[in-house]
């Protein structure tokens, strides 16, 4: 069956009133929905007996050079993805979720800082704003975040608990193609060349595991940043070892560990990270 599309956030507290009671977990996503994303809707559903996604091309969180008016937009494909899938799906448009002389910001410090938002240094307040926003017109006993985002996935954890926010931040495993790379509604983007190198990332990030056991963090990392662009990378942000639970810089692996990595290929930027257990 198809879901239920709504784009207002009354009508969306409205159609959810009913199922009040009973478990409801929500997947809020930007769209252009692929198997990754399905993958969190079906956990989100063992879950809970009622589910929603949200699908909402966020502005706040682009900046004025990235891509928000090419960012793929398929509201009829990702409802038909949808069906049989989840109860709800809300669409709203940038004129309901920012209504005129909207004046508020959540900012977050601890994970938010530093590795994407040396480079997208307004994204975490706008992810953070709206994922808040869309929290709290659902209310959801449950929301599930990808991996593939870890940074996104604790500065959304941190938020929620500042904020005593009644949710339950679930992460889910990053899916990915048979070669490895990470899916994602932007490998779109990539010509035939450079879906060949992309693939190299998560590759890469493999040796980069292999390097840290076995010798000098940095020197792992710096190892790894090479390795990205003899592969055919035009740019590398960062290839970083990081706690796995505050993203902070260690020396050693004596606690849970994850190598993140944004590079850039053409004018598309790849990001994955993989654990260090
Ligand atoms: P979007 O990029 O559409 O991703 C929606 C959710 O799907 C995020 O939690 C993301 O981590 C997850 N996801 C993406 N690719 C995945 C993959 N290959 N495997 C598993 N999960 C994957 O992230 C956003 O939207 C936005 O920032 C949002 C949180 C919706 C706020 O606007």
């Amino acid at each position: 069956m198809s879901p239920r599309l709504v784009t207002t956030v009354v009508e969306l507290r409205e159609a959810l009133e009913p199922w009040r009671g009973a478990p409801i977990a929500m997947v809020p996503t930007m769209g252009a929905l692929h198997d990754g994303h399905l993958s969190l809707v079906a956990e989100a559903a063992s879950h809970a007996p009622r589910t929603l996604v949200s699908i909402f091309v966020n502005p706040t969180q682009f900046a004025p050079h990235e891509d928000f008016a090419a960012y793929p937009r398929s509201l009829e494909s990702d409802m038909a993805k949808l069906a049989g899938k989840t109860d709800i799906v809300f669409a709203p448009n940038a004129a309901e979720m920012y209504r005129p002389g909207f004046a508020t910001t959540v900012t977050v410090g601890g994970p938010a800082l530093g590795l994407e938002s040396d480079f997208r240094p307004h994204f975490f307040a706008g992810v953070a704003t709206v994922v808040a926003k869309l929290l709290l017109a659902a209310r959801p006993d449950l929301a599930v975040f990808g991996e593939k985002d870890y940074q996104q996935l604790l500065v959304v954890k941190q938020m929620a608990a500042d904020l005593d926010l009644p949710v339950r931040i679930m992460g889910a495993p990053t899916l990915r193609e048979v070669d490895g790379l990470a899916m994602s509604s932007r490998n779109s983007y990539l010509g035939a060349e450079q879906r060949r190198v992309a693939a190299k990332l998560n590759l890469i990030l493999k040796d980069v595991v292999a390097w840290a056991r076995s010798g000098d963090l940095r020197a792992a990392e710096q190892r790894g940043a090479k390795a990205l662009l003899d592969a055919g990378f035009d740019s590398v942000d960062y290839v970083a070892i990081r706690d796995a639970e505050t993203l902070a810089v260690i020396e050693t692996l004596d606690r849970p560990a994850r190598v993140l990595a944004a590079a850039r290929l053409g004018g598309i930027r790849l990001i994955d990270n993989m654990p260090i257990a």
